[in-house]
């Protein structure tokens, strides 16, 4: 079954590269831009990634995101995520990145996003792999604030394929960011945003009905509202779930409690990744092997869960079918 899922062709659709950030990479960039942190060795870093809540972990993803300041640095962080991803045979990844934690401290946003860019280029040139961009405006700063952050983005437009939102959910409800979504929009943005991995059913209803976002990234809370359910069966949304970024924030107490199952029973498109792999425990192939393993999941399952990943991304309809064809193909000779 490992075999089956390592060489599965799969999309990876909800995956933060500023979560990509292995400890070893940033001790390494830490050195060379001579920044100090509160961390002695990569043994220490690894320590302190234990968490009981979404909050907990954020103050760390944050403060390891402080080491990254040149183009080089954003390079380097994205190349080695793409590097991983030829790996596992990620044919198409959809990258959020957040702008606002680094333009917050300084860093231009162009730097951020050339270095990002060039590592896309790179990875499609070496390994054939597309990626797109999501900028995701965090939720915990106000909305006046991704206004800026939208503005800073638009000599990049062409770079930059959706908006998200992330970061504290909990008392930063979607309708927050009514009126940036609306402008992103009008813009050409394509809306997503995360919704139900800590708030309740409500936030996604407001993701849904106020920000008219087109995938829902999480979206585990849905389960408490049927009409809900329905609902996005019947808009066609696909939920991007990340099964140990679930256990590792506790939104999820053990795998075996895990909705995913559920969640394709009840007719909801549903696609695994890996959210912030370096401090989640595993990269999407580990996401899928767990959960396999946890829920007894089939090949036929991991099929559809793959064929889910390159249907609801967001390409254009040539690529995507070509790399339904490649899963087509793998499936009919592997299963
Ligand atoms: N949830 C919210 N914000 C985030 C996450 C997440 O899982 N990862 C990085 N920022
Ligand atoms: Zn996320």
């Amino acid at each position: 079954m490992e075999n089956f899922i390592n060489n599965l062709p799969k999309a990876e659709l909800h995956l933060h590269i500023e979560g990509s950030f292995e400890p070893e990479l940033m001790f390494k960039i830490a050195q060379r831009n001579a920044i100090k942190i509160p961390f002695n060795s990569v043994a220490e870093i690894k320590e302190a990634y234990k968490f009981n809540c979404l909050q907990d972990f954020l103050d760390i993803y944050y403060q390891g995101a402080q080491v990254l300041q040149t183009e080089e640095d954003f390079f380097d962080l994205t190349f080695s995520y793409l590097q991983k991803c030829n790996a596992q045979n990620v044919r198409h990844t959809e990258i959020m990145f957040d702008p606002q934690t680094h333009t917050e401290r300084g860093i231009p946003f162009k730097t951020v996003i050339n270095g990002i860019v060039k590592a896309q280029e790179k990875a499609e040139r070496d390994f054939g792999i597309t990626s797109l961009l999501i900028m995701s405006y965090l939720r915990h700063l106000s909305e006046a604030d991704a206004f800026k952050t939208l503005e800073e983005s638009l000599p990049f437009k062409d770079k930059i394929t959706c908006v998200g939102l992330d970061s504290s959910e909990k008392g930063n409800p979607p309708s927050k960011f009514k009126n940036v979504f609306k402008k992103s929009m009008e813009i050409g943005y394509i809306p997503v945003a995360h919704a139900g991995e800590e708030g309740d059913a409500d936030y996604v209803w407001e993701a849904l009905d106020i920000l008219k976002i087109k995938r829902i990234d999480h979206g585990n809370n849905s389960l408490q509202d049927k009409e809900l359910i329905t609902e996005i069966v019947k808009r066609d949304l696909a939920l991007t779930v990340c099964p140990l970024s679930n256990t590792a924030l506790q939104v999820v107490s053990d795998l075996k409690d895990h909705p995913l199952k559920k969640m394709m029973q009840l007719g909801l498109k549903v696609t695994i990744n890996s959210d912030d792999p370096a401090f989640f425990g595993g990269q999407v192939n580990t996401n899928y092997i767990e959960i396999q393993k946890a829920l007894n999941l089939s090949k036929k399952n991991l099929y559809e869960l793959a064929k889910n990943s390159f249907q609801y991304s967001f390409l254009d309809t040539d690529t995507k079918q070509k790399y339904l064809n490649e899963l087509e193909t793998y499936y009919a000779n592997n299963k």
